[in-house]
């Protein structure tokens, strides 16, 4: 597939400004809109995973079908692969792979080889083409052993491993999931993972939308944290930490004599049935370069230092943070 103008991109989607209301209750009852995006904006970068990670209603999905080209928003502006996704849906629908519902979309009474030659050819290869990738898609996905079974006897989380199959048939240059791991069991969902990572290395742009903080910090290069229809916090993870204003903790575990007053910085001090001592220290930023100084201070006061453990500030309190508006 031709790269064309992409190559010279920096921003595979770019989602300026988007508002999407939507309208419920009509004959019998009162119309009521709901506000499902409310301004929301955000950029994924050429070659980048990109998580949209927030809460139940936070407005993912509804972000994702837009972006997709399969909603049009009631505002705002997309682009996807340099292409107008309002203007020019077809040409961005040539250049995305989308896995949306995994579990829906496979033509059951065939096998899923059948399936994915299909899809191949209404994507445009040629059978044979379509047919030798789809063979390679599915044992990449570990489906070699069931390429010729009918899709209606597979589990969930093979029609998921599918679905991801038929996203990647006409190697497209942008890939976009939502939710792709859910309901998955903790294998399936680890090598979802591993795949989307893999596409990322390969210089696919992904977007994966989540509500597990975990697995988006574990995917992906940036993350934007949605809540009500809006970005409320964007950036690598690491930054999104930084900007919540995050503590990480240094604990030790010491043994002698000590007065926590006397200490250069703010220690919580524990004191264990054997004696020995736990402090935890919070620090703002990263401590690697600060754990040598605080461990000789420890040892100038004739402190004997066993163990040293560093605990990172997750997403999940970023986006507690975020979700509550603190930090902001
Ligand atoms: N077809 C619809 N009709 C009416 N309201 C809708 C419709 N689809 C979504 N909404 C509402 O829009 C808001 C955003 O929904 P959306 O599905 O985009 O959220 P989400 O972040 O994907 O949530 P989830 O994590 O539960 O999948 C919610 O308040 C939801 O109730
Ligand atoms: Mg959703």
């Amino acid at each position: 597939m031709s790269q064309g103008a992409f190559t010279r991109m920096e921003v595979a989607i770019s989602a300026r400004g988007l508002v999407k209301n939507y309208r419920e209750g009509g004959l019998l009852r009162r119309r009521t809109e709901v506000r499902a995006l409310d301004g929301l904006s955000f950029e994924v970068g050429y070659g980048k995973v990109f998580a949209l990670l927030g809460p139940n209603g936070a407005g993912k999905t509804t972000t994702v079908r837009i972006i997709s080209t399969l909603l049009l928003p009631d505002e705002g502006e997309v682009t996807v692969a340099g292409f107008n996704a309002l203007r020019s849906p077809r040409k961005v629908r040539e250049r995305i792979g989308v896995v949306l519902d995994p579990d829906k979309g496979h033509f059951l009474r065939l096998t899923a080889l059948e399936n994915l030659t299909f899809y191949g050819t209404l994507q445009g290869l040629s059978r044979s083409e379509a047919r030798s990738r789809a063979s390679a898609l599915l044992g990449e996905m570990g489906l070699n052993g069931s390429e010729n079974r009918m899709v209606e006897g597979f589990s969930k989380g093979m029609r998921a491993r599918l679905a991801i199959c038929r996203a990647l048939i006409h190697d497209p240059e942008v890939l976009i999931f939502d939710e792709p791991t859910s309901g998955l069991d903790p294998i399936s969902a680890r090598e979802v993972r591993a795949k989307l990572r893999e596409l990322g290395r390969e210089g696919k742009s992904v977007l994966v939308t989540t509500h597990n903080l975990w697995e988006a910090e574990s995917v992906s290069d940036e993350v934007a944290v949605v809540n009500r229809g809006k970005v409320v916090a964007a950036g690598p993870p690491q930054e999104v930490k930084r900007a919540f204003g995050l503590k990480w903790y240094v604990e030790l575990e010491v043994e002698g004599r000590l007065r926590p007053e006397e200490l250069p910085w703010m220690a919580e001090v524990a004191v264990s049935e054997r004696g020995i001592l736990t402090l935890k220290i919070a620090v703002d930023a990263d401590p690697a370069e600060l754990i040598p100084a605080i461990v000789s201070e420890l040892r100038s006061r004739s402190l004997t230092v066993h163990s040293v453990t560093v605990r990172e500030p997750t997403l999940e309190e970023a986006f507690v943070r975020a979700v509550s508006g603190a930090g902001r």
